[in-house]
């Protein structure tokens, strides 16, 4: 093919919010990787300083907007990644199916109902292609759930036990930004959770039906005895465990606090703040259209970082381990045959570079280079999967809200 008509089928693709994912996972990395095939032709954020400094780092002379409607009808782009805070994906996905445009958003697809029936509503009238993007399916050792599962490696699966441990550094950064205020993110229950319950309702191959759920603050925001606004000005850094400095990261200064002075968004907020309005400390009940049972549990203040999720099946039991701190280490998947051996599964596909561990590059393979390709793990996830996924998380947080209340997944939307 010569380079005129190569140029011609690149596909024209836009970016709205254009922070950390915006402009690395979706700018940088796609630039350094798809530039062949992939086109980045327009680039907007509210913040007019954030938009420029996200151009510079992402190394593009695409146009820069701070209206989403211009820059659709001033650039065409035949793809929109939205990578805005959760609570603000739902307009900028139904807006650009209007527009014409197919449409990837970051998870979690939104964080309420009415986001959710207005996003399902806007795709069957438009007919868009819409997709969220779930690196966490890429996973070396996540795709090899996913093919002992379609092997029936363990029989029937019973339940599932899921615990999620996010540490002292990941999970206090939640707290000290938009993600601590539940008109945000939805709680973490959509926000981080999204991830696994689309893993959960991927690996299962079914249909959430009903949530239980109780979720608490126990730890950050109002738990502590003193606090500030955010660390760089704060009187607490001498003696506060969570004092971060975000100066000594350059990327960190040019998208964050040298834009400041434009929405007054504080990449260092204090963790102790009063406002905080999300949990810290979950447990979540999915009740499967197939009778299986997850057990969910997410602890965000932990000494250390990773998974343990274990799968109860009538012939064995599959055990996903990946956590380390202190000087150990927990990492293998182990399959173990009821009245039967145990053995730690050989994982024998290479790790894609990348980041998560290569699943953003195992990702980005598919999206870029995956038209038309086999997808036997079924690792595409459409909006119906991303309705779910928020779903749960949605049901879980109204469940807590209603003190424990059993929340069908029927009742809350129309699939
Ligand atoms: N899949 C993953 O592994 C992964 C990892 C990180 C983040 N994410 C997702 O990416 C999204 C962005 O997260 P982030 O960490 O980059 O956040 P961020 O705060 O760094 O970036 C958000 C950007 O959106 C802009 N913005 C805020 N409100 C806006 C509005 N109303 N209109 C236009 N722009 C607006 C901000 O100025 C900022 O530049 C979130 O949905 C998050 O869940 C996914």
């Amino acid at each position: 093919m010569c380079k005129c008509c190569a140029e011609l089928e690149k596909t024209k693709f836009a970016i709205i919010g254009t922070g950390s994912r915006g402009s690395f996972t979706w700018g940088q990395e796609v630039v350094k990787g798809y530039s062949d095939v992939v086109e980045i032709v327009g680039l907007c954020d509210h913040n007019r300083k954030r938009v420029a400094a996200a151009r510079e780092l992402i190394g593009v002379n695409a146009q820069t907007f701070t209206d989403f409607d211009q820059m659709i009808k001033a650039t065409r782009p035949d793809r929109v990644i939205v990578t805005t805070p959760d609570g603000t994906h739902a307009r900028y996905i139904i807006r650009a199916m209007e527009l014409g445009c197919d449409v990837m958003s970051e998870k979690p697809l939104c964080t309420d109902e009415q986001q959710c029936q207005a996003i399902l509503d806007a795709q069957k009238k438009t007919g868009k292609n819409l997709t969220v993007t779930f690196n966490a399916r890429h996973g070396l050792k996540d795709k090899k759930v996913k093919e002992l599962m379609m092997q029936k490696a363990i029989g029937e699966v019973i339940s599932v036990d899921f615990h999620e441990y996010l540490d002292t550094s990941h999970g206090a950064d939640y707290f000290r930004r938009w993600h601590r205020k539940k008109e945000n993110s939805g709680t973490l229950l959509c926000h981080k959770a999204s991830h696994h319950f689309d893993q959960a309702n991927w690996w299962l191959d079914s249909m959430p039906i009903e949530v239980i759920a109780r979720g608490e603050l126990k730890f950050y925001g109002r738990n502590n005895s003193f606090r500030g606004k955010n660390c760089r000005t704060c009187s607490h850094k001498q003696n506060c465990q969570f004092y971060w400095d975000v100066t000594k990261n350059s990327r960190y200064v040019k998208l964050y606090t040298e834009c400041e002075s434009e929405d007054g968004y504080l990449r260092d907020g204090c963790v102790w703040a009063e406002d905080t309005n999300i949990y810290d400390t979950m447990s979540v009940v999915v009740r499967y259209e197939n009778g299986v049972t997850l057990n969910y549990s997410a602890n965000t203040y932990l000494p250390y970082e990773g998974q343990s999720i274990s799968f109860n099946g009538t012939k064995g039991r599959l055990d996903y381990q990946d956590y380390s701190g202190g000087g150990f280490k927990n990492d293998e998947l182990r399959l173990t045959r009821s009245f039967g051996k145990s053995e730690v599964v050989n994982i024998t596909q290479e790790q894609r570079s990348g980041g998560h561990g290569g699943a953003d590059g195992s990702l980005h393979d598919l999206i870029f280079r995956g038209a038309g390709k086999p997808d036997p793990l079924g690792l595409r996830a459409d909006f119906r999967a991303g309705a779910l996924a928020s779903l749960i998380g949605i049901a879980a947080y109204r469940s807590i809200e209603r003190g424990g209340q059993l929340i069908k997944i029927k009742d809350l939307v129309r699939l």
